[in-house]
């Protein structure tokens, strides 16, 4: 007999970057266990992710992942109904490795397999966080590997309106905290940094930021920050860190704040969801929720585990990039989402 699309059971398993990470989802929207192993503290002390190092730890981790998450979610291997998983974009070594444990399941299972694209899986997120969630929106995504905005148009259906042309959003945090002696990964030090100081202290420059154009741009703002780091040491003044890094921050914001509502306005959409690990970050959050009231648009917000990884050993759902598709249609039909 086949089973309700509601109790439909999928293991989702994701290893594009510095976690090995396995769910089950009963249905679409339920987590019924989420495990995450991360390699922050190993990566730490080069002040950013080796991609080597990064997939042998994925190779170690990502059998024990995955048996202690069908044990937590108190299910056996033979109850899974689909196995999902990250197909990229991510670094290459480390998706490699969760691809073919998750092809080597789903075949010695007999079920299907569902390629999930890393940047879809940071957008579904939002259905864990806003159940009544529903495509067409507007999303912003911004991790550490990418910023774009993406018209939701259906469950599978995706427009890119625009990207990053070099560096992302998170990227740019990070290197800008490395450069001021703050450790890996750098975007909540920031974040925290810039509640002491004042935004407008250092005018950063905003790139790209004509009318209808939805291309970003951070590496100009990257530089002109540590331009002004570098002639800040030479003349041998203190460095004023809350200042710099809230000027930054500033910068970043209104960029993706401008742009996003935009794209919003541009597609007739009514809903903007926010994405990706940078979503954590507070003072982007409020500004978008800000102009969200002020212009009548809905605002979806995953809660901080479920942008990031940054809780460590936690056992809370953080949604892996590749569990979040819906099952709006047959299991048999699943398959990567069309994007244009
Ligand atoms: O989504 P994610 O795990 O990366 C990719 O999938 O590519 O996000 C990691 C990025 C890192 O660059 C990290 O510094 C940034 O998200 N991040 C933040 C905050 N928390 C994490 N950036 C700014 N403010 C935060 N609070």
């Amino acid at each position: 007999m086949e089973k309700n699309q509601e109790e439909i059971l999928t293991l989702a398993i994701e290893s594009s970057c510095d976690e090995t990470s396995a769910a089950v989802l009963r249905g679409g929207r339920e987590v019924l266990a989420n495990i995450i192993s991360t390699q922050i503290p190993v990566h730490q002390k080069f002040g950013g992710v080796v991609p080597e190092i990064a997939s042998r730890k994925h190779i170690v981790n990502i059998m024990p992942v995955i048996d202690e998450c069908i044990r937590t979610a108190g299910v056996s291997l033979k109850d899974i109904d689909q196995v999902a998983v990250t197909y990229g974009p991510g670094l290459v070594g480390a998706l490699l490795v969760g691809v073919s444990a998750a092809k080597s399941l789903a075949f010695s299972l007999g079920v299907p397999l569902i390629g999930v694209n890393h940047l879809e899986g940071h957008i579904f997120a939002n259905f864990l966080s806003t159940p009544k969630l529903e495509p067409p929106f507007m999303a912003l995504v911004v991790s550490g590997g990418h910023t774009a905005l993406v018209d939701v148009r259906g469950y599978n259906h995706f427009k890119m309106m625009g990207q990053t042309r070099d560096d992302a959003a998170g990227e740019a945090f990070d290197k800008i905290a490395r450069v001021m002696g703050l450790p890996y990964p750098g975007g909540p030090r920031i974040d925290a940094l810039a509640k002491e100081g004042n935004p407008l202290a250092i005018d950063f420059p905003q790139a790209l930021t004509e009318k209808g154009n939805f291309e970003f741009s951070f590496s100009g703002l990257k530089s002109a920050v540590l331009n002004y780091i570098n002639s800040e040491k030479m003349k041998g003044h203190e460095l004023n860190k809350p200042d710099i890094a809230a000027s930054f921050q500033h910068s970043v914001i209104e960029v993706l704040v401008g742009k996003a509502f935009q794209a919003v306005k541009e597609a007739g959409r009514d809903t903007l969801v926010l994405a990706g690990g940078v979503a954590a970050n507070s003072g982007l959050e409020s500004r978008l929720r800000e102009e969200a009231a002020k212009r009548g648009v809905n605002f979806s917000y995953p809660s901080k585990i479920l942008c990031t990884g940054q809780c460590r050993h936690d056992r809370l759902p953080r949604l892996l990039s590749g569990s979040g598709r819906p099952l709006q249609r047959p299991v048999s039909q699943c398959s990567a989402g069309a994007w244009s």
